[in-house]
């Protein structure tokens, strides 16, 4: 398999101030990069950037909110103009929801679209026509295990990863003939503070987290192996550990069952 290298690439990753994407700009900093790291949180972005100024890579700042998407995207074309061209774009932003169907507001669902898919979409919209233009690029996007299994309180949470599954593979085979490569990241439980953002159904934050979350894997192991796919140009990748990173299988192989088994499980 062809690894790709990485060195003096200009990298932006969205959802960088916290978590995954936080872990995954330092690991990627090793690799001598130009990092552009996006959030809300200007503060804890510039923490980031200390962090990777220690692993003598460069990093630019360049706050940005997902949540009104028309504004996002605008923000995210000027992000492009003035830092790019982009050679690896990683949409790590994201937030969680907990809440049964017949209880969450309307607005929950929309506010998890907005970041979750709207967000990747206005990312790749900003940087594709610069790949498009070069004939290379690497785009990834961060779905979920529910963005490949339903379960109980988790209808729009696992929707916008099921559409951020969709969206990748589409582009993928649209862009994949131009020498641009898509990867799409599916983890399960990694200790990050996504549970305690989540959304309630009448859509306050949970502030607090699940026992899942608590007990899952570090996000510097889940980075390192987003960071490895880049390299091997992987198409998709599952993270997860123990009887959860058979999950997709036997969905494929067994849906009937693995449905039955879901029923009234918060997972
Ligand atoms: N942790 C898990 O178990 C798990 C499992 C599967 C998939 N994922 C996915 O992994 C990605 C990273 O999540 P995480 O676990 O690292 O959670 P996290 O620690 O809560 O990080 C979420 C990131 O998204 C940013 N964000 C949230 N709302 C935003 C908005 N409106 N505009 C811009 N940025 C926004 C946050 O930064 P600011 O607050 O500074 O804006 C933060 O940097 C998400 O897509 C999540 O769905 C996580």
């Amino acid at each position: 398999m062809r690894r790709r290298d990485i060195t003096r690439k200009t990298v932006w990753i969205t959802g960088a101030s916290s978590g995954i994407g936080r872990a995954i700009a330092s690991q990627i900093a090793s690799d001598d990069v130009c990092l552009i790291v996006s959030s809300r949180r200007t503060e804890a972005l510039e923490q980031v950037a200390q962090d990777v100024a220690v692993r003598n890579s460069e990093c630019i700042v360049a706050p940005l909110d997902f949540s009104r998407v028309d504004q996002a995207i605008q923000d995210a074309n000027s992000i492009v103009a003035e830092h790019g061209p982009i050679d690896i774009a990683i949409h790590a932003a994201g937030i969680s929801q907990k809440g049964e169907v017949r209880h969450n507001a309307l607005q929950v669902y929309r506010d998890v679209m907005e970041v979750n898919y709207f967000g990747l979409v206005a990312v790749v919209k900003s940087v594709l026509p610069g790949m498009l233009d070069r004939g290379h690029g690497s785009i990834v996007g961060i779905s979920s295990l529910a963005g490949k299994i339903g379960s109980s309180n988790r209808s729009g949470y696992s929707a916008s990863k099921f559409a951020v599954c969709g969206f990748m593979d589409c582009l993928r085979s649209e862009v994949a003939p131009h020498g641009i490569h898509c990867l799409t990241v599916c983890p399960g439980y990694v200790k990050t503070d996504i549970a305690h953002n989540a959304l309630n159904a009448d859509g306050s934050r949970r502030q607090q987290s699940t026992s899942h979350i608590d007990g899952g894997m570090q996000p510097e192991k889940c980075a390192k192996r987003i960071v490895q796919a880049i390299h091997k140009q992987r198409d998709e990748i599952i993270i997860a550990e123990g009887i959860n990173r058979w999950g997709p299988l036997a969905n494929r192989l067994f849906p009937q069952l693995l449905r039955r088994f879901l029923i009234g499980r918060n997972i």
